[in-house]
């Protein structure tokens, strides 16, 4: 039962509930000696122990939850970006974010801690339909060459999988850095860690902005910001990326703006062969949302429109994959577009 998948199953209180009611079983046998390091890197590991300790953050995590964070978010408060955890902002399927405050050389009072699940590999269906043409990287966001790690990738042993976690999270951390630097509307990303994204918070101290599915807008707003998501999906397409999984609920509202959010999925219009399929899908969830606003639009063209204004073929064929046919809202969609509405 002690599997990622057994992990992924549990909703955030249940995770935590089955963690720290693990850790009080008592251990079957005695843990073993550890190994004796040699001396220079024993120092090193004493004095990451030590600098880890002095982590004390006023946030309150259950008991599993802190040391988890700590693993997550220690490099951070190392390298003086993150001086404290104040709370956590919003607990999800993949990952929970938390609100930090800010270290010196953020221009901020508060940053946002993106930590993912433990021992958690995303948990995406059809993770190949994102994966394809995509190469690996590293933790430092760098493409994996490697022979070995490679194959450790295609054969899913734990090492693998680690690999491919790493993945989801520099595609992620990359691709926000890269879509920052031409002005879209995301937040500003500052590091990446292991497990974590530190990045620009939207809200304030009594809480993060709201998605966009949580709020109605007036006619007028409605319209310009319909207009302002299409142009972030457009500046993405025209750096070769599409979000993958947009939707009101992956865009943030906040003092009259958009942000977009959640980008490990990013997909390329050029190299994935199932690009135009989730391009369509991006489009019409959007769509979705502003058509109750008193926006009208056909997502069948519009996407069709930006597509061909960047040079990419239409493929009309929809990888079977896409379709998440225990999704509602997903069937009603596809049903819509086929009907050509
Ligand atoms: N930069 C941020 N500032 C404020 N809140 C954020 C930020 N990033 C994420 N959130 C909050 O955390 C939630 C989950 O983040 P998200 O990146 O969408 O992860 P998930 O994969 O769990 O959906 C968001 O819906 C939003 O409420
Ligand atoms: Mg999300």
């Amino acid at each position: 039962m002690d599997t990622p998948e057994f992990y992924e199953r549990l909703d955030d209180e249940e995770l935590t509930d089955t963690l720290v009611e693990r850790n009080k079983r008592p251990r079957r046998f005695p843990p073993r000696n550890p190994k004796k390091l040699p001396a220079p890197l024993a120092d090193f590991v004493g004095k990451q122990d030590d600098s880890r300790k002095r982590f004390k953050f006023t946030y309150k995590a259950a008991r599993f939850e802190e040391g988890w964070l700590l693993d997550s978010l220690g490099g951070f408060y190392e390298h003086r970006w993150i001086s404290d955890v104040l709370s956590r902002v919003k607990g999800g399927k993949e990952a929970s974010v938390y609100l930090c405050r800010a270290g010196a050389p953020i221009p901020a009072d508060y940053v946002a801690a993106k930590v993912y699940r433990p021992r958690s590999i995303r948990n995406l269906k059809n993770d190949h339909v994102y994966r394809e043409g995509r190469t690996n990287l590293d933790e430092q966001g760098r493409q994996i060459v490697e022979d070995g790690m490679q194959h450790a990738m295609r054969k899913r042993t734990e090492y693998g999988k680690k690999l491919l976690h790493q993945s989801w999270i520099a595609y992620e951390f990359t691709s926000m850095q890269a879509l920052h630097a031409v002005g879209a509307d995301v937040p500003q990303p500052f590091a990446m860690a292991d497990n974590a994204i530190l990045m620009g918070y939207i809200g304030d101290n009594d809480g993060c902005a709201p998605a966009l599915n949580e709020v109605t807008l007036g006619r007028n707003e409605a319209q310009s910001l319909f207009e302002r998501v299409l142009h972030n999906i457009d500046l993405l397409l025209a750096h070769e990326r599409i979000h993958g999984d947009l939707s009101a609920y992956n865009i943030l509202y906040w003092e009259g703006r958009v942000t977009l959010i959640d980008f490990p999925q990013v997909v390329s219009p050029r190299i994935n062969r199932n690009a135009f399929g989730i391009f369509q899908r991006d489009v019409a969830r959007v769509c979705e949302y502003f058509e109750k606003q008193g926006v009208h639009a056909d997502p069948r063209s519009l996407a069709a429109q930006l597509w061909t204004k960047h040079g990419y073929q239409p493929r009309p064929e929809i990888h079977p994959g896409l379709l998440d046919a225990d999704d509602e809202r997903d069937r009603a969609l596809w049903q819509k577009q086929k009907n050509g509405r």
